[in-house]
């Protein structure tokens, strides 16, 4: 993989913050956009726009065939069996409240149980709350380890009969954990529970292969996967698409209306209620194509190294003795790691011992280093660590082993 020619694609990356040359590590807030990506908004906009699935002159027909070549494109992206079981969303956090609004319509009623996990972004837990005090169903969560993976075997213990749902994070945002969705979808199977997945983090990292994880929903957004922001995918399996009612009216996603009755149109129109986001929608080909044609397993690859010399590098990090921030001589490490799975992507959340986060957030800045500091939307993984908040740095394929070089410099003068 040439990372320089990479770099050359990404105009943002060329620029210097705070006087210094632009560091990007908060790739799991938002990947930037290669040239190919915005140049196709622009194209959009200078010679197709038009609204879709509506008119028949030669305008409309262009968006329509761009915007459902997206389509298309999605479905190889994650080997969904039809194009139809492809909904477009304004990202994730659309997707699951989708789900969670119209699911819970079709299938939840009192007394039922829906398990999400102890690490699940505020998007995957506050739709299911809502549900749940509706409906009156229960929410249970699976525990977290404390290297940040999921406990399978009390994950085992929830499971029952009245399980109707799981909605589950493929890859932690904030430990960077890659849970064992395939074993979580066969399990919540065996119950005759759903599985809807939270892709958000994983799409850009991993192959996904739907049908192969025999997943019911999985949901994830473009702006993670170096497309536009605004555009999110819904993948559900026809049936019970099918057997669940619109989640929004409007236009598009009926087939007639009379003041008496509506019947609804079939999918994927059924949930893509009034004008979407064409441009961006036709944009993200251009970013799924990117991808395919670096492979996912190269940027894996070349991504876990950046990773892993970043924790090398970090946990070289000493203070110095002469100010006496060692205990009794002994070494005390500056920096604590939290997300040590086996299993991970290239997201490594830490904290500073003696340094609020937003504090080393800002003074990283101040050396044209973004990172993302905080909870990260988990406050209750946060609180299950005991701690308020942490400094995040997500890699993606354009970042250099150069810039880790300097970013852990950086951390060592905060530290010292
Ligand atoms: N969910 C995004 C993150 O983890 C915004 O930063």
């Amino acid at each position: 993989m040439n990372v320089e020619s990479i770099r050359k694609q990404f105009p943002i990356l060329h620029q210097e913050v705070n006087g210094k040359h632009l560091i990007y590590f908060d790739n799991a807030a938002t990947t930037q956009k290669p040239l190919v990506v915005i140049n196709a908004i622009k194209q959009y906009y200078e010679t197709d726009n038009a609204n879709i699935h509506r008119g028949i002159h030669t305008l409309a027909e262009r968006a329509t065939a761009a915007f459902e070549a997206t389509r298309y494109a999605v479905q190889k992206f994650i080997n969904a069996k039809e194009h139809a079981e492809i909904i477009f969303t304004k990202g994730t956090t659309d997707g699951i409240n989708l789900v969670a609004q119209s699911f819970s319509k079709a299938f939840i009623k009192a007394g039922d149980e829906i398990i999400i996990s102890g690490m699940e972004h505020h998007s995957n837990i506050v739709p299911w709350q809502m549900v749940c005090e509706e409906k009156g169903a229960i929410l249970k969560v699976i525990p977290v380890t404390d290297e940040g993976e999921l406990d399978i075997v009390a994950y085992d213990k929830l499971l029952s009969s009245k399980t109707k749902l799981v909605a589950c994070v493929y890859v932690s945002n904030s430990l960077g954990t890659i849970n064992p969705i395939k074993q979580i979808i066969e399990q919540a199977h065996i119950v005759g529970a759903k599985v809807l997945v939270d892709g958000a983090q994983a799409a850009s990292h991993l192959d996904i292969d739907v049908q192969e994880l025999d997943a019911d929903f999985f949901v994830f957004s473009a702006h993670k996967v170096y497309g536009p922001t605004g555009v999110g995918v819904l993948y559900g399996k026809r049936d019970l698409l099918d057997a669940m009612p619109p989640y929004q009216c409007g236009g598009e996603m009926i087939k007639e209306v009379t003041f008496e009755k509506t019947t609804y149109n079939e999918l994927p129109y059924k949930f893509e209620a009034g004008t979407p986001n064409i441009a961006d929608v036709i944009a993200f080909k251009y970013a799924i194509d990117f991808v395919n044609e670096i492979g996912k397993e190269e940027i894996r690859d070349y991504e876990n190294e950046l990773l892993n010399y970043f924790v090398v590098g970090a946990n070289c990090i000493r203070p110095m003795v002469e100010k006496g921030l060692t205990l009794n001589g002994e070494f005390n490490s500056p920096i604590r790691l939290y997300g040590t799975a086996k299993e991970k992507v290239a997201v490594q959340s830490f904290v500073i011992n003696g340094m609020h986060h937003f504090d080393a957030g800002m003074m990283l800045d101040a050396k044209g280093i973004a990172v993302r500091t905080g909870h990260h939307c988990t406050q209750p993984l946060m609180k299950r660590f005991g701690i308020e908040g942490t400094i995040r740095a997500s890699f993606a394929i354009y970042n250099t082993k150069q810039e880790i070089d300097v970013f852990v410099e950086a951390i060592n003068r905060l530290v010292n």
